[in-house]
């Protein structure tokens, strides 16, 4: 099976996948961005722990072996600066990018270059013609990445991505950019 590159860079912005030894630098990241992420992500709780960030990157690993998510962590001008991914749960054919960014680093065009350089690394992989951004509709941030890379919106949908959040409609806007 082909997979995207370890490394991918944009700009100032580096992606890096995820490596199981990384769980101290995942929750010192999650837990510095826990009043940022908590409306959007449900899993951005108060209980996000040591062993909460062990089994992430441990299922970073097991996800970018079987092919089904290949995840990365953000760094912007060499520190780290939030999480991206490309992930297996669209249509055959398709892959769909989520990503965070650290509240000292929104506001910066990182979640842009990261998404960018995701988009040519997937549109690179045999087999893949389009990828997908979803967001809620409520998430106006979120919103301009798919703008500003010249994503289509293709459909607006009941949609939870990851289990209701506290800012959440339950509405998900769908964007697509085809090979
Ligand atoms: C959404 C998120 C990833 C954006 O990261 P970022 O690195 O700041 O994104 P960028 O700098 O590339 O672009 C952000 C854009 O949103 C705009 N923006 C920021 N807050 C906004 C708001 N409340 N309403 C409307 N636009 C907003 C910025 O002005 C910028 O647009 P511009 O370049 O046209 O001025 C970041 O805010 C985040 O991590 N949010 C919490 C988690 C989340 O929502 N993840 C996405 C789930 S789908």
């Amino acid at each position: 099976m082909d997979r995207p590159p370890n490394h991918l860079t944009s700009g100032t912005v580096d992606l890096r996948r995820w490596r199981a030894a990384d769980a101290e630098l995942c929750l010192r990241l999650v837990t510095e961005s826990l009043d940022h992420l908590r409306p959007w992500m449900p899993w951005a709780t108060s209980d996000y722990d040591l062993a909460v960030a062990q089994d992430f990157v441990q299922r970073c690993e097991a996800d970018w072996a079987e092919g089904t998510a290949f995840n990365y962590l953000i760094l912007s001008g060499g520190e780290p600066a939030g999480a991206a991914g490309l992930h297996a749960r669209i249509d055959p054919g398709g892959l769909e990018i989520g990503y965070w960014v650290h509240p000292a680093h929104t506001g910066q065009g990182v979640a842009t270059a990261a998404a960018s350089a995701l988009t040519e690394a997937a549109l690179t992989l045999p087999g893949v013609d389009h990828v997908e951004i979803h967001h809620d509709q409520r998430n106006l941030a979120s919103e301009r990445v798919p703008v500003k890379l010249g994503y289509t919106h293709v459909e607006t949908r009941p949609e939870r991505r990851f289990g209701p959040a506290p800012a959440d409609s339950g509405i998900s806007k769908v964007w697509r950019i085809t090979r």
